[in-house]
């Protein structure tokens, strides 16, 4: 009997199921996988409530609910100029993982060559390989894990069609400067590429840099699909409500696949996270400057247990090198952690090709209260020599 497919071989089960089941078992601080441990606003919890009990719990349009596609193209405007009609330039979807695999799947061939930045969220190579495209890694390396612009342009070829960005990047806490998205626009625009960019962090961008969407960019907003969510910016990572915007056709190439995929997503948390994205300028910079200092107190607590610590310019995570307390394998490091110190942190080896530039580095979570960051720092000054 044929139990699996081609399209998965090689996937296996994600290293956050793997590494939060561990956390479970062993009762280590999860700081492996990112999601927060404060619930969002409780007034969009109110508004998630009322909609359940007004008996909002039946089949949504597939694009989304016209309140949150006119939220989406409002926060549009609000912080990035980016004007966007609502009813067709918006998909809604169910997280950002639905609208990433749904634009590859509607937008990539079999065959076609993807530039992706490497280190990759792992969702990018399981969609690209069950699109059958061929990725062409863009290595961001450390300890700046700035982009190569020359290798990126070295990375075109006649069977490329695609760009798929991510600033803020995961895992790295990268954020691509304007400089920087310049020469990605040159390059899709003489070669006539689609980017496809995932921006889940753009409210978690720290110490005052700009989040800048490739879309704002000149003759870019034609040819980019920009992918958000509302899990990291409103800290309801389960709810799972995530949108693509961007021009019409690239809207309903997503959409196209969208509707076989899970057709429609969560009718009563649309309103709610449409009234999320309402929400005043404060909301956005509290959020920030809290995940801000979380990211300090992280790192400052790190770098006096005596890792090199390579602090992120933004999202929820940060990387640290353990060579200096003399370990060299992120797995073997990660897999032994629960037991010698109680906490749980991702190695960096599962988002890269190059299993060399990944074996040293280790990525935490600071997406936690300040109590829990504390006390993992505690546990984790065992690994002091
Ligand atoms: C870069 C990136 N894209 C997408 C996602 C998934 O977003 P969602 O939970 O909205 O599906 C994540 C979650 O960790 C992420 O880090």
């Amino acid at each position: 009997m044929k139990t699996t497919s081609t399209r998965l071989a090689g996937l296996g089960t994600t290293i956050f199921a793997e590494m939060s089941a561990l956390a479970t078992r062993t009762g280590a601080i999860n700081l492996g996988q990112g999601f927060p441990d404060t619930d969002g606003p409780p007034e969009v919890v109110d508004q998630a409530v009322q909609a359940l009990r007004e008996g909002r719990n039946q089949y949504a349009p597939g694009i989304g609910v016209p309140e949150l596609r006119r939220a989406i193209a409002d926060h549009q405007l609000r912080f990035y100029d980016l004007a966007i009609d609502p009813d067709t330039e918006v998909a809604v979807s169910t997280g950002a993982t639905e609208a990433i695999a749904a634009a590859l799947l509607g937008l990539i061939d079999p065959g076609d060559e993807v530039i992706v930045l490497e280190p990759y969220y792992d969702s990018y190579v399981a969609m690209l390989q069950m699109a059958g495209a061929v990725r062409r890694p863009v290595t961001l390396r450390a300890p700046d894990f700035r982009l190569p612009l020359d290798e990126l342009r070295a990375a075109v070829t006649p069977r490329t069609t695609a760009i798929l960005l991510n600033s803020p990047h995961n895992p790295t806490g990268s954020v691509l400067r304007r400089e920087e998205l310049a020469a990605i626009a040159e390059i899709a625009i003489e070669h006539d590429l689609v980017v496809i960019s995932d921006e889940v962090y753009e409210h978690l961008t720290f110490d005052g840099l700009p989040h800048i969407p490739i879309a704002t960019l000149p003759g870019m907003a034609e040819r980019t699909l920009t992918i958000s969510s509302g899990g990291k910016s409103f800290s309801f990572t389960g709810w799972k409500i995530g949108w693509a915007t961007g021009p019409a056709p690239l809207v309903a190439a997503t959409m196209g696949v969208k509707q076989f995929l899970t057709y429609t997503s969560g009718s009563p948390l649309q309103p709610a996270i449409a009234h999320a994205l309402d929400a005043d300028d404060a909301y956005f910079t509290d959020f920030t400057a809290r995940l801000q200092s979380q990211r300090d107190l992280l790192c400052d607590g790190l770098v006096a247990i005596g890792f090199d610590v390579l602090v992120p310019e933004g999202t929820y995570f940060v990387t640290t090198d353990i060579r200096p307390l003399g370990f060299d394998d992120g797995i073997d490091f990660c897999r032994q952690l629960p037991e010698r110190a109680g906490v749980v942190a991702i190695p960096h080896q599962v988002f890269w090709d190059d299993q060399d530039a990944g074996r040293p580095l280790v990525r935490w979570a600071f997406c936690k209260r300040p109590e829990i960051i504390n006390e993992a720092l505690t546990r984790l000054g065992a690994l002091r020599h």
